[in-house]
């Protein structure tokens, strides 16, 4: 039996334990916690991801707001609003939504927010911290992967973790994490010589390409922890065929929405080998949500001397 891992419903609980600490905060006479997320230009995908943020801050009752700034804004001008909300008191968390505009330098910018506003781990400090093992906040794709297998009980200590995938956003730091949980880690990558039979070595494969349906059956060893961080919205009827081909119910969804979702894994033919494994959507989505919440939310405590 392949147990699905649940992140909506593991995400849901982790947002209705931080209501409970915000309200318990503004009981006790502290602020709400609050964050700003900074999304320049308009790419549709950045704008969902920053509304489902600031949305999931409000419900869960901590200040959530967006700074808009315009595609061509100069780096100039983000600077200047990067550092007056690094100065405002009443802001706890900043984050960057990325990729940002190919002219804006995305290093230098990560750097101006303060490691102790820096909900997602993105600052070079954060970075630093993270793989010495010293406190300090991590960034939360990768931080809600850990959770949930936490939650689930699936036990980390001397399994063999392969992370397919190098970014700096999930496969650098989920190893960085997985390592700390006393895995032993390994890193594939583009570059990987015969990805499959490294794959198959996995009692925990983490799959953060971006690249639609790639981690087949032959990647996955009976029995492995599958965790999907791949979402990928397919939008022409060739690939969903190429990548599907036959599966009726794909196709009916495509038919009716116009496109469809997949993760990097390819759901179907891998889950029946799996012992866990997360879906997409519903999977890890959720909890990078979840978990930048609690984030801004450690933040928020340590920033008004609660920790
Ligand atoms: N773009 C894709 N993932 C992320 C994330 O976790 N944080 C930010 N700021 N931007 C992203």
């Amino acid at each position: 039996m392949t147990t699905i891992l649940d992140g909506h419903a593991i995400a849901a609980t982790m947002r209705a334990e931080v209501k409970e600490a915000v309200d318990a905060m503004i009981a006790n006479g502290a602020r709400p916690p609050s964050l700003t997320a900074v999304l320049v230009g308009d790419n549709p995908a950045s704008s969902t991801y920053v509304a489902s943020k600031t949305k999931a801050c409000k419900n869960a009752g901590l200040i959530g707001e967006t700074l808009r700034l315009p595609a061509d804004v100069s780096h100039e001008t983000l600077d200047r609003h990067l550092r007056a909300l690094a100065a405002n008191d009443e802001v706890d968390g900043i984050l960057v939504q990325l990729p940002l505009p190919d002219h804006l330098p995305t290093r230098t910018v990560l750097e101006t927010v303060p490691p102790e506003k820096d909900v997602d781990g993105f600052h070079a400090e954060s970075v630093g911290r993270l793989w010495l093992g010293e406190p300090g906040l991590t960034p939360a794709t990768p931080t809600g992967v850990i959770e949930l297998l936490k939650r689930y009980d699936i036990a980390l200590s001397g399994a063999h973790a392969v992370i397919v995938g190098r970014s700096d956003i999930v496969g650098k730091p989920m190893a960085a994490l997985l390592l700390r949980e006393n895995c032993t880690v390994t890193i594939c990558h583009s570059r990987t010589r015969d990805l499959p039979a490294m794959c198959r070595q996995a009692d925990l494969l983490v799959a953060a390409i971006g690249r639609p349906a790639m981690i087949g059956p032959e990647h996955v060893r009976e029995g492995a922890v599958v965790v999907d961080v791949g979402i990928n919205r397919i939008t022409d009827a060739a690939t969903v065929e190429k990548l599907y081909p036959g599966n009726e119910k794909r196709r009916r969804g495509f038919d009716k929405r116009g496109s469809t979702l997949t993760g990097d894994v390819d759901y179907e033919r891998v889950a029946p080998l799996a012992s866990a494994i997360t879906p997409v959507p519903r999977g890890v989505g959720p909890l990078t949500v979840a978990q930048l919440l609690v984030n801004t939310l450690t933040a928020s405590k340590r920033r008004q001397g609660l920790a």
